[in-house]
């Protein structure tokens, strides 16, 4: 019994950490000062990862940052105090107050809707939507909302299928009279299905909000309470009855930006600000309770009761987004081919071309019936081939150029209309045809980099400058 009670204590460690923390009598959750060769840390012991090497013992620092401690340069460790840590928040049923907009908060998981798992060490998804309530109280004050768990993945596995369940859900709480629609999603593929929801669903008479966190809750720098404040209240009150992304403006928590779901990225891996309006204005900021116009040109939401909304969940995944590189063989686009894709979309260099290697491959794929696009892997721009000699050839093979549209954009957009048709040229008229800003006329000349929350450094260099 009582080496169990051990084993219990010192959750995960073995060998040398394990009898460094036994030596000083120290268990998981003490809060300890550590004297190492390296110098003084204070922090909370958490349990060892099963998976993780024996060598370190880890703590939780104020910050909220994990470090490890490695056990063979600790000299002592004090216990100067105890703290057991309670990720799991208790489900709240949300409160009613008559007169409040309703709003459907769908869960599908990433960061957002995650807590630290202390036995293997990872962030998985574990918050259900009621425990998101549970968690930020501040929702009640705007909305009565109603939350639904759709699903409980890493947005790297939310795809086609997911997409279409997502734009059914949406469409029957929009049946049934909601005032605004809150969809909780892992940053990292939030662009891809905000992508496909402006697709699927067009003339949505509430806002539809996507948001995420970039930061798990369970540390001080979170991003999830504020971006779901300001989606709920995106959702609740604004105008903007668009599929929009809502996430950090800069990386300080002053305002979120409403970014359109068709011209939305993803842009820095760690950043909270990291979502970017690309080729245009985002179209809002949101500070908490006050929503600013930056881009007028958006669909307005329905008086109560009223809607236009057409739902279209159609998708065929036989489409492929091929990122060109130089060096690239042809192999790789008949192996589409033979594998019977039916739709390409390349990203290809400056103003979209690929090398002439692969240009018999290309036209394999249009013998074969294959519908291709050209994007551009500058992300800003347009395509435009012709430019030069090399764009004129591509598109002789067939492959069309489609403006200043996404790549993720194409590739969604293509699959959507694959889903619809057979018809390569009824498939050219839904690509070609603009939906949501997918293509816009022109860009802005403050669509470049502006508006967007400023670049951290610069403004933060400035600040020293202009002291
Ligand atoms: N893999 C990520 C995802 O679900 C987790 C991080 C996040 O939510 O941003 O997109």
């Amino acid at each position: 019994m009582s080496t169990e009670t051990a084993q219990d204590d010192l959750r995960g460690y073995r060998g040398i950490s394990r009898e460094v923390l036994a030596r000083d009598g120290i268990r998981v959750w003490s809060e300890v000062r550590a004297k190492t060769k390296q110098g003084q840390f204070e922090g909370l012991v958490l349990p060892r990862s099963e998976t993780a090497d024996e060598l370190h013992i880890v703590l939780k620092l104020d910050s909220g940052y994990n470090i490890g401690l490695a056990a063979d340069q600790i000299e002592s460790l004090e216990e100067v105090g105890r703290r057991e840590a309670q990720y799991k928040i208790p489900e709240k049923k949300f409160p009613y107050s008559a007169g409040k907009p309703r709003v459907k908060l769908f869960g599908t998981g990433g960061t957002i809707a995650s807590r630290l798992d202390y036995r293997t060490g990872a962030v998985i998804p574990a918050f259900s939507p009621g425990e998101l309530y549970g968690s930020v109280p501040e929702l009640a004050d705007i909305c009565n909302l109603e939350t639904e768990k759709l699903y409980g993945i890493f947005s790297e596995n939310m795809g086609p299928e997911q997409w279409i369940g997502v734009a059914q859900a949406c469409a029957a709480e929009i049946e049934k009279g909601i005032d605004g629609i809150v969809i909780g999603h892992g940053t990292d593929t939030m662009h891809h299905t905000a992508a496909a929801l402006s697709f699927m669903l067009q003339n949505p008479p509430v806002p539809i909000v996507m948001v995420g966190s970039q930061r798990s809750s369970d540390r001080p720098s979170s991003d999830a309470t504020l971006n779901l404040i300001h989606a709920t209240y995106t959702a609740a009150r604004s105008d903007i009855a668009e599929i929009v992304v809502c996430m950090f403006g800069p990386t300080s928590d002053d305002y979120g930006l409403l970014h359109r779901g068709t011209r939305v990225r993803k842009m820095h891996s760690s950043y909270r600000s990291t979502f970017r309006t690309i080729g245009d204005r985002p179209l809002a900021t949101v500070e908490r309770e006050k929503i600013t116009i930056l881009n007028p040109g958006y669909h307005q939401r329905c008086p109560r009761g009223e809607s236009n909304l057409a739902l279209n969940a159609a998708f065929d995944d036989r489409v492929s987004l091929v990122y060109y590189y130089p060096g690239m063989k042809p192999d790789v686009i008949e192996s589409l081919v033979d594998n019977g894709y039916r739709g390409i979309v390349f990203a290809g260099t400056g103003l979209g071309h690929v090398n002439r290697a692969v240009y018999p491959a290309i036209e394999k794929a249009r013998e074969a019936g294959v519908a291709s696009y050209m994007t551009v892997q500058t992300i800003w721009g347009y395509t435009q081939m012709y430019v030069y000699e090399t764009g004129r050839e591509i598109m002789g093979l067939g492959v069309e150029p489609i403006a200043n549209m996404l790549p993720e954009v194409a590739y969604v957009k293509l699959g959507w209309a694959l889903g619809q048709t057979d018809d390569l040229g009824e498939i050219k008229k839904i690509m070609q045809t603009p939906i949501n800003g997918d293509i816009t006329e022109r860009e802005p000349p403050d669509g470049y980099l502006v508006y967007q929350g400023g670049l951290p450094e610069i403004e933060e260099f400035m600040r020293r400058v202009h002291r």
